[in-house]
């Protein structure tokens, strides 16, 4: 097996920069628009803002509120405006490192809040819509519960009468998503809340991803689904700063509709010779920046700024999605709620397209069940819209004469992936993937 060790002598300042931007170069710029996932930009201003105020804290660990009381301060205070976001009077929260641990830390808290209230379930089961994120499998697997994943309808949402009929006396949780990932819509949160709250069951609105996007396009008159704390029976709502709160990777919100709730979250040890030990979240150490850039930039932009830029990435993901449908062979799936969107073809492979989009510089996510290309929107892509579908229309062309022969090992690992009948045959050749992918090559 191949190795590097750390190198006897260290390297020039100068050198050890240079070699950073030329790796840096070579990847994906997302800057001028033609990325659609990972990265939500709302342009340089604000990038700005972020990046002075991360540095600021670079450094500093926010695991003690006592050394940094300015972290503390701060991260009250942006939780509070979430709150406030969300209709949550007495609603709280907890700042964590990311979507998946804001949902692993809603999750773990519904766990030992139905262990309090509803005594004598031994196996705990969480029952999600199939389109729900795969952070809640990955909790329900951390944490020894049974997630049951339930078709979605027609439309790409939760299935109400599927989801409860899915129910059964070890259900402890159900989930919603406000947007999903994969198609972009606000599932049934109304009606599955209603049922959760009638029959004792923790309900959590994931809204990681439209936490920051479907308020403003409320306030802009958009209509929008109800997700948030105005709906009686949700407990819950994840939302991550880092997607559409345009700052920095590392920031995300788990709120509980009060205190009481919030209290089966924490951790405390206090026989640790270290000293009392306690966290709110999965995190020891935590990064003073992750608190600072969301902080200012929830300031920076205020209600009128993110009403601003909520309003420019919806008015590009509706010409977005117009074009998309004037393409013949091409149709958006379902009808979104807001910014994200997946769109299929009827005649062409969707993982050549996305290929010869790659060829043009475009970079939008393969999804499948159905196989389909996904598509974030973000305020800077209002300016390259024309050019998108200009280019992905040549880029239809161009799918539709690749031949079995010609498809690259993408395409092919892709479409493959989808149609394997064993799907732990498919698990097993993404953990095989993962494993390989992760180590240092020849
Ligand atoms: C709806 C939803 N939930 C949860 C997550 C997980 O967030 P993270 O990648 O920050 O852990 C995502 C990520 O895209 C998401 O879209």
């Amino acid at each position: 097996m191949i190795q590097i060790a750390l190198p006897n002598k260290g390297a020039s300042r100068d050198g050890v920069m240079r070699e950073l931007k030329a790796l840096h170069s070579a990847d994906n710029d997302w800057r001028t628009g033609r990325m659609f996932s990972l990265i939500y930009n709302a342009g340089a201003d604000v990038e700005s803002v972020a990046r002075e105020a991360y540095a600021e804290y670079m450094v500093e660990n926010a695991l003690s509120p006592f050394s940094f009381p300015s972290l503390l301060k701060m991260e009250t205070e942006l939780l509070s405006m979430i709150a406030t976001l969300f209709h949550g009077e007495t609603a709280v929260g907890s700042m964590t490192s990311g979507g998946s641990e804001s949902i692993l830390m809603a999750v773990k808290t519904a766990r030992e809040w139905a262990r309090a209230k509803r005594p004598g379930i031994s196996s705990p089961e969480l029952v999600m819509p199939v389109t729900a994120h795969p952070a809640f499998n990955k909790a329900a697997h951390f944490l020894g519960i049974r997630a049951v994943a339930v078709r979605v309808d027609g439309g790409f949402r939760a299935s109400v009468p599927d989801m409860i009929g899915a129910v059964t006396e070890n259900t402890i949780m159900m989930v919603g998503s406000a947007f999903t990932y994969p198609h972009g819509m606000i599932d049934p949160i109304g009606e599955l809340s209603g049922f959760a709250l009638e029959n004792n069951i923790w309900f959590h609105t994931d809204a990681c991803l439209g936490g920051f996007m479907i308020p403003f396009l409320e306030m802009e008159g958009y209509p929008v689904r109800p997700f948030d704390f105005r709906l009686p029976g949700v407990k819950s709502i994840s939302a991550d700063i880092h997607k559409y709160g345009y700052t920095p990777k590392g920031a995300s919100t788990v709120t509980y509709r009060d205190m009481d709730l919030r209290e089966f979250q924490f951790f405390a040890y206090a026989d640790w010779p270290g000293g009392v030990y306690g966290t709110a979240c999965v995190s020891g150490a935590r990064p003073g920046g992750a608190i600072s850039s969301a902080w200012a930039v929830m300031r920076y932009l205020g209600q009128e700024g993110f009403r601003g830029l909520a309003s420019k990435a919806m008015r590009a993901a509706k010409r977005l999605r117009a074009g998309i449908e004037a393409i013949p062979g091409l149709h958006v799936l379902g009808n979104p709620d807001g910014t994200v969107f997946a769109f299929g073809s009827d005649g062409l492979n969707v993982y050549d397209l996305r290929d010869a989009l790659k060829r043009r510089n475009w970079h939008v996510e393969s999804q499948h069940l159905p196989p389909c290309l996904h598509l974030t929107v973000c305020p800077v892509h209002e300016e390259v819209v024309d050019a998108f579908l200009e280019d992905l229309a040549e880029a239809c062309g161009e799918a539709a004469s690749v031949s079995e022969n010609d498809r690259t090992e993408d395409a092919v690992l892709y479409g493959v992936m989808g149609t394997i009948p064993d799907r732990s045959q498919a698990l097993d050749l993404a953990v095989k993937y993962l494993n390989d992918l992760y180590r240092i090559k020849p």
